[in-house]
């Protein structure tokens, strides 16, 4: 169910990977949104510059969609230098980040996706690597194992992780810089949906990009899908015309609600109320109840819903607000305490 969930912020398929690629800004003055953390980036990247020196090594975190890919490319860009990606779970070997390594050039990216995902091995192999350029590899086996110490060019590293508690601390510690990327509110997604839709010759209103965009679960890369379905739909049932009322109907019929809320949320959020009258209920558990992983839920789930309030993280477990369940048309079991809590 969750493969083919359009609000997801992760990628679907490689043809969409395509024109989310066409999509992208290269340069940080054509990027959307962010503005403390292009500022921020803006500085580093012009002191690193006027020294001719590599940035330090960069940790981007925060849920997918939000352009931490994106970001990575426009450092390497606006350093004028090559990047090269990779992601955790790619690198199984030793030897796949030896060759790696060893063939980045003075100032190159190194951009690692999922980075809470490398093994321990690869873990320890990168240690030496990002502190001070240079890896040890181990030759032979046994009584002729022998260490060689192999010399690198300076690189930059930027780390992507939608879960920064998941790294372990001495990775953690090795990045001299962390950014947090949050959501989007939906007047810069409507920026963004608006440039989207020049670059790929669709005519739309403000209006009808604004509905587009308070549904877009403050993703770009949510929107930059819906912005295509709701083209699709205005093509074969409303003469081509993408009005406010055309793309309200389109992501109606897609299941997507005003709030930017699809079936699957709808469904952990009336679960929560229903069944376990409103929470607290333990992840583990709810996962069990609604057959979906665990990392599904607080990777691609659950993160919206907690910055829009319709869920509150306790120690006990997790909790629907009031406001949810009123959005959902279903009232949280008598209780007036957990109506205080938001
Ligand atoms: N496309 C996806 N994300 C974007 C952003 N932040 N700015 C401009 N275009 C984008």
């Amino acid at each position: 169910m969750t493969r083919e969930r359009i609000v997801t912020g992760g990628a679907l398929t490689p043809d969409e990977d395509l024109v989310q690629f066409s999509l992208r800004p290269r340069a940080l003055r054509e990027y959307i949104g962010q503005a403390e953390l292009k500022n921020k980036l803006e500085i580093l990247i012009s002191a690193a510059k006027g020294r001719g020196e590599p940035v330090e090594h960069i940790l981007l975190y925060g849920p997918p969609g939000l352009g931490k890919t994106t970001l990575a490319h426009i450092i390497a860009n606006e350093m004028g230098s090559k990047i090269i990606s990779t992601s955790g779970p790619a690198l199984q070997r030793a030897g796949d980040l030896m060759g790696i390594l060893t063939n980045l050039n003075e100032g190159d990216i190194l951009f690692i996706d999922e980075i809470h995902r490398l093994s321990p091995v690869i873990e320890d192999f990168i240690y030496p690597a990002m502190e001070d350029f240079k890896v040890d590899f181990v030759v032979d086996k046994g009584a002729f194992a022998k260490v060689i110490n192999v010399p690198l060019k300076r690189f930059t590293l930027v780390g992507a992780t939608t879960r920064a508690g998941m790294l372990s601390a001495p990775l953690r510690d090795r990045f001299g810089l962390y950014y947090h990327i949050d959501f989007y509110p939906p007047a810069e997604l409507e920026e963004i949906i608006v440039r989207s839709a020049q670059l790929l010759d669709i005519s739309i209103s403000r209006e009808a990009a604004a509905i587009i965009a308070v549904r877009s679960r403050g993703t770009p890369r949510i929107a930059n899908r819906l912005l295509r379905r709701v083209r699709d739909y205005a093509t074969v049932k409303a003469n081509g015309q993408i009005t406010p009322e055309s793309a309200g109907f389109s992501l109606d019929s897609e299941g997507i609600d005003a709030m930017g809320l699809d079936q699957m949320d709808r469904k952990l959020l009336k679960i929560v109320v229903e069944y376990y009258k409103g929470g607290p209920v333990g992840i583990e558990e709810l996962g069990a109840t609604l057959s979906e992983e665990v990392d599904t839920l607080v990777d691609m789930v659950e993160p919206y819903l907690l910055k829009i309030g319709f869920i509150q993280r306790t120690k006990r477990g997790r909790m629907v607000s009031a406001e949810a369940a009123r959005h959902l048309g279903l009232k949280l079991p008598g209780s007036t305490a957990q109506e205080t809590l938001f």
